[in-house]
């Protein structure tokens, strides 16, 4: 939600610095972007609608050591140049981008209205600078001023402001992420590590309720509650420049789904020790509540099963947006297990309060090391899939199952058969993600593009696949996608077939197989188009695409067709699979 993205030092191309490296964020929000830059005038700032990825780069090549820029994701006020970021200061000396939600933005719009400000946006933000311009009237520093004005803020939120006459940056943070790359020429405050990898892979991470003030020499940290100082240590990230872009692919939602030849080894990478430890946890625990949202949820529902299947133990699985409703069965002997590819996502954070309100332990799955969801969790294994930039979430998504199928087998007390079968399965995708293989599910999309209503069905393990299928489906290329459990249509989603509806079944080669078979059989009889996605052929399917067999690891498999099924759909209809309309990836308000 919103990327934001700072520079000071020594460097004098800090304006072309800010814009290339939100280029790298626009994952965050792509609805507007802006940029201010300190140049011997004054402020200049310059924004507008649109993607920052359009933006010439080179309009910025004057000399600068002191810019900021952000991309948008509309929360108050609509998609228009005037609600884009930055936002200044009456004076025009104070610059302003910012990131989630200033909840009391109406009694301070008031209180500001009678002060003499006019407000030329509809935005929660605008009310950011003033608050500073008013604190530093009283005759406080800039930095001070911040501090001060951030006390009068309700809400979680990231604020990053520049300062004309002093030359300063200032960084706050209360639940919306922002890191420093501490570079040889300056410092970088970024919401997310890519903005700023090609220039340093030093971080220091600022913590909720922290505030950093920087001049281009140095840096302080500081509690915004009491402006004390605080000191920080430095991290080296693991992830390379090269993990985060997009190669020769078109698209990074193709390249992210093709680095699952590799991703899954991966996540399987893990300490022996840890993953026993992380079993022994949960075989201990008065009740394990794995909870995600999206995406990530529905690997924590292909998790639910993992568990019973392959450890016969039972794990409650909820959307942590719902996990508040669970606070009476915690006791502090409960665990939860967030799951979340970002480890920024709000209502994430938000479950896991209310199990540490509880006494209860928390481990994090997560993809970004550092990230907030890590920090605030008692234990964290990384899935280790590499920067993911689509917002659609892919790689990420089987390395999630992959860890869980991991810790399942460790429950069973038979992780050595857990990492080989994951290997084991990694080599299969391998194999399968061949060039003929995509092509083959390009001409099924071809084939069902024009078509707006689509269902997929599965059962068992493959349930959630086919809901998290028709997420991938209904997020990239627009087409009203329904995943069901294969016994249900029946119940009632069965009367929306007609002849010609496109339907995908998913099929492995377990117990269940033969009812889903009953259950297409249904479908192809009310006249569907009927795709199968299996290990076997039959008659029933109008189209099958052939997936290896993985046993226990089937679900991780099948949905690796589906995702490119969604990609194909999009890029077939005209979409951009990688920025679809209204979603931004890592969403950081509730
Ligand atoms: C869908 C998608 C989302 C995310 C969800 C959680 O493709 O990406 O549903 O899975 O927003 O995000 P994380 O995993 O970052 O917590």
């Amino acid at each position: 939600m919103c990327g934001i993205f700072g520079y000071t030092g020594k460097r004098s191309d800090g304006g072309s610095v800010v814009v290339d490296g939100l280029k790298n964020l626009e994952y965050r929000g792509y609805d507007s972007w802006g940029v201010a830059c300190k140049t011997p005038s004054g402020i200049s700032v310059s924004k507008d609608i649109g993607k920052i990825s359009s933006v010439d780069t080179k309009q910025f090549s004057y000399s600068c050591c002191l810019a900021l820029a952000h991309t948008r994701w509309a929360t108050h006020g609509g998609v228009t140049p005037e609600n884009a970021h930055p936002h200044l200061s009456k004076d025009g000396t104070i610059a302003v981008v910012h990131n989630g939600i200033v909840e009391n933005h109406e009694a301070l719009r008031l209180e500001l209205l009678t002060k003499g400000y006019t407000f030329v946006s509809q935005t929660d933000t605008e009310v950011i600078p003033y608050c500073i311009e008013e604190e530093m009237k009283a005759g406080h520093a800039f930095p001070e001023a911040v501090r001060r004005a951030c006390l009068r803020f309700h809400g979680r939120y990231a604020i990053l402001a520049m300062h004309e006459a002093s030359g300063m940056l200032v960084a706050t943070r209360t639940g919306s992420p922002l890191i420093v790359g501490v570079g040889e020429d300056g410092y970088y405050i970024a919401s997310d590590i890519p903005a700023f990898i090609e220039h340093t892979r030093t971080v220091q991470y600022i913590d909720d309720g922290e505030m950093v003030e920087t001049d281009g020499n140095s840096i302080q940290f500081r509690d915004i509650l009491t402006g004390t100082e605080r000191q920080k240590r430095e991290v080296r990230i693991t992830w390379t420049v090269e993990q985060g872009q997009k190669g020769d692919f078109p698209h990074f939602m193709l390249k992210e789904i093709m680095d699952q030849k590799e991703s899954i080894a991966r996540a399987v990478n893990q300490d022996d020790d840890a993953i026993r430890a992380v079993a022994e946890a949960i075989r201990s625990a008065k009740g394990t509540f794995l909870v995600g949202c999206g995406t990530a949820h529905k690997a924590c529902m292909a998790a639910e099963y993992f568990f019973s299947v392959v450890a016969e133990h039972h794990v409650n699985v909820c959307s942590a947006g719902e996990f508040k409703l669970y606070h009476h069965f915690l006791q502090p002997e409960s665990l939860l297990i967030v799951v979340s590819q970002s480890g920024e996502t709000a209502d994430v954070l938000e479950a896991i309060s209310v199990a540490k309100a509880k006494g209860a332990k928390v481990l994090a799955i997560v993809n970004v090391e550092g990230s907030s969801v890590s920090r605030a969790a008692d234990y964290t294994l990384l899935i280790n899939a590499g920067p993911e930039r689509a917002v659609a979430s892919t790689k990420a998504l089987t390395g999630q199952m992959s860890v869980m199928l991991l810790i399942a087998y460790a429950l069973k007390h038979a992780l050595h058969d857990g990492k080989t079968l994951l290997l084991e399965t990694s080599a299969l995708i391998n194999d399968m993600l061949n060039p003929r293989y995509v092509e083959r599910i390009a001409a099924i999309a071809a084939k069902i593009k024009s078509h707006e209503d689509l269902y997929i069905i599965g059962k068992s393990w493959h349930y959630p696949m086919a809901l998290e299928s028709a997420i991938k489906i209904q997020e990239v290329s627009y087409v009203h996608a329904e995943g069901f459990a294969g016994g249900e249509l029946k119940h009632g989603p069965i009367a929306l077939i007609e002849t010609g509806t496109p339907c995908i079944a998913l099929l492995g080669n377990d117990e269940v197989t033969g009812d889903m078979i009953n259950n297409a059989t249904e479908l192809k009889a009310r006249g569907a188009m009927l795709i199968g996605i299996a290990p076997e052929r039959n008659a029933i399917f109008d189209e099958w695409l052939k997936t290896p067999d993985a046993g226990a690891a089937q679900p991780i498999v099948t949905v690796i067709p589906m995702q490119i099924l969604a990609y194909e759909l999009a890029v077939q209809r005209g979409k951009d699979p990688d920025m679809p309309r209204n979603l931004a990836k890592s969403v950081t308000v509730k």
